[in-house]
């Protein structure tokens, strides 16, 4: 553990939270790269140098991490607006950030609740921090895993209505989890779990969206910087968690593809797939 470090980042006036935690900041946080991508002051040395060695490698990857949180924007905005979904459960929170999942939800229905997940005591120090308070609707927090659907559909059933409608966003997270805990079996059973005419929104690092040797440096990079493991899927392997949902138009697709603002023009550059599905 490097508690020196701990001390280090004072973006936004939550670090006696973050002081009080312990945690090693000596290897990079999937968490903390984001938020240095998107600009943010919630980072430390170790996450900076992995992610600039990561823009080395892909000098895309700043675009595509833009791109994402964007996404994830239009996405929940899409979801409230033209959906009509009051529900939402935001696996893999992240360090929060301009434009945060009940912000938006909010901003269009105030009676919104939003339930965040994650498992990083970083996040859970800033969103007891920050995602307190609101007006007609509700925001929690739950500190758990994603592998863990249990808990996480128990707790979140305190605040939830599973027979009505739910949105389950899982945005920039599956590729955290690897294959040999079968990410497809733990997104069915979430969706098991909420009523018909709920949706799914996922963004997923594409391993077709990488040239070979892109791949291979982003791989050394996380195998000598980073402490977690990513996994690239296919866009196959992306749209098989769509399975018994129709997806919302333009399909799966880059993130800044799905749905862009009129007069954007950007298109083919990002390596993150998208879709929004409703289940039947
Ligand atoms: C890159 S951030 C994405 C933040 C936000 N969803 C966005 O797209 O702007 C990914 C988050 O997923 C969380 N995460 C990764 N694996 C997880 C798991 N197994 N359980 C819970 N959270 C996880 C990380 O801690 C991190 O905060």
């Amino acid at each position: 553990m490097s508690s020196d470090e701990a001390a280090e980042p004072a973006g936004d006036g939550t670090l006696s939270a973050v002081e009080s935690l312990s945690f090693d900041t000596s290897k990079a946080h999937q968490a903390r790269i984001y938020n240095y991508a998107l600009g943010g002051k919630d980072n430390y040395a170790a996450d900076r140098a992995a992610a600039e060695a990561v823009f080395k490698v892909n000098p895309e990857m700043a675009f595509t991490a833009r791109a994402n949180r964007a996404f994830l924007g239009r996405a929940v905005r899409y979801l409230a607006a033209e959906a009509g979904i009051r529900q939402f459960l935001d696996i893999g929170t992240g360090i929060p950030a301009a434009g945060n999942t009940h912000e938006v939800a909010q901003a269009v229905a105030p009676e919104s609740r939003v339930i965040y997940v994650d498992y990083d005591p970083i996040v859970l120090a800033h969103a007891r921090a920050l995602l307190v308070g609101n007006q007609a609707g509700a925001t929690e927090y739950i500190d758990a895993d994603l592998r863990d659907t249990g808990t996480i559909l128990g707790q979140a059933g305190k605040w939830l209505d599973f027979a009505k409608p739910t949105a389950v966003t899982l945005i920039s997270i599956l590729h955290a989890v690897p294959d040999a805990d079968d990410p497809h079996a733990i997104v069915a059973r979430l969706m098991d779990a909420v009523a018909s005419g709920s949706f799914l929104a996922i963004s997923h690092v594409g391993s077709d969206l990488l040239s070979p040797q892109a791949q291979q440096g982003l791989e050394d990079v996380a195998d000598r910087m980073i402490q977690q493991d990513i996994t690239y899927r296919t866009h196959e392997q992306v749209a098989r968690f769509f399975e018994g949902t129709d997806l919302v138009d333009p399909g799966l697709v880059r993130v800044e593809e799905w749905r862009p603002a009129a007069g954007t023009a950007d298109a083919g550059r990002s390596s993150f797939w998208c879709a929004v599905g409703r289940f039947h």
